[in-house]
């Protein structure tokens, strides 16, 4: 498998690369369908001299474990990733059934060919790749059809773009009730205040505990770069229309 790939590697003239193995297994206690994948392998190709979205960030294998342990409800579902770079969360759905639409910053569109290679070195054939600039409302994001997930990892890092990600993604899930958006990042210092952004835009975060999801340790899908950052997982979705105030719904 890793020699294929490295002759898939090899038919172009890119800058120098590695892979890196992520591996997902279901535990020894889950029953298995005939069809369902017992273990999942990732290759995902990375620039030694990355810029952002060349190489796969820590949160990246915590958003894909959590994607693998939902994988019965990836077949027919409908997802996308924002910041995407390496793409590994995104890959990992779309071995397990979803149709994924790959996206990045429109200003570096060297990032969006990063989930390109990720793709066609896992063979994930049906997927679409879309410039999408966090908090820029193009005619590519208005056209986006439906969606069942949004998903991210490590794209809260910034405080300045925290507005623009939470308001793309305010606009998603508006217009797919039911919709979740399931995000990944990694805590960096006092200043964050996503809650308090998510409320502003009235929606919810619930955090998903690391441990429910086999993501508690410092090495997680086989890769050691979650290491001893604290990193969060959240579940987002939209508030309810009806909220209760002092016993009343208004
Ligand atoms: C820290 S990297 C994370 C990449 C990947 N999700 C991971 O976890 O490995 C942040 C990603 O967000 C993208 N990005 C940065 N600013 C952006 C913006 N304003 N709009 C859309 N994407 C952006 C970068 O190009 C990069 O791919």
């Amino acid at each position: 498998m890793a020699e294929d790939v490295g002759k898939k590697l090899d038919n172009a003239p890119r800058p120098p690369q590695h892979l890196n193995l992520f591996a997902f297994k279901a535990e020894p206690s889950s029953h298995h369908h005939g069809d369902e994948r017992a273990a999942l392998e990732v290759f995902i190709p990375e620039c030694v001299d990355a810029a952002h979205g060349a190489h796969t960030w820590p949160s990246a294998p915590v958003l894909a474990q959590y994607v693998w342990q939902r994988r019965r409800e990836m077949p027919n579902k409908s997802v996308l990733e924002l910041g995407a770079g390496t793409a590994l969360a995104g890959v990992v759905a779309a071995k397990c059934g979803a149709h994924v639409a790959f996206s990045d910053d429109a200003h570096a569109p060297a990032c969006l060919d990063s989930s390109r290679r990720s793709c066609e070195v896992n063979g994930v054939t049906d997927a679409e790749f879309i410039a999408i600039t966090w908090g820029r409302f193009t005619r590519d994001l208005v056209a986006l059809q439906r969606l069942d997930f949004i998903m991210a990892s490590d794209c809260f890092y910034d405080a300045r773009d925290y507005e623009d990600i939470v308001v793309t993604v305010s606009f998603l899930l508006d217009k797919n009730p039911g919709a979740k958006f399931w995000c990944a990042y990694q805590e960096r210092g006092a200043d964050e205040s996503i809650e308090e952004l998510l409320q502003r835009w009235e929606m919810k975060g619930t955090e998903i505990p690391l441990a429910s999801f086999h993501a508690d340790s410092t090495s997680v899908a086989a890769s050691h770069l979650p290491g001893r950052h604290t990193i969060r997982m959240l579940e987002i979705t939209k508030m309810s229309p009806y909220t209760f105030v002092a016993g009343c719904v208004c």
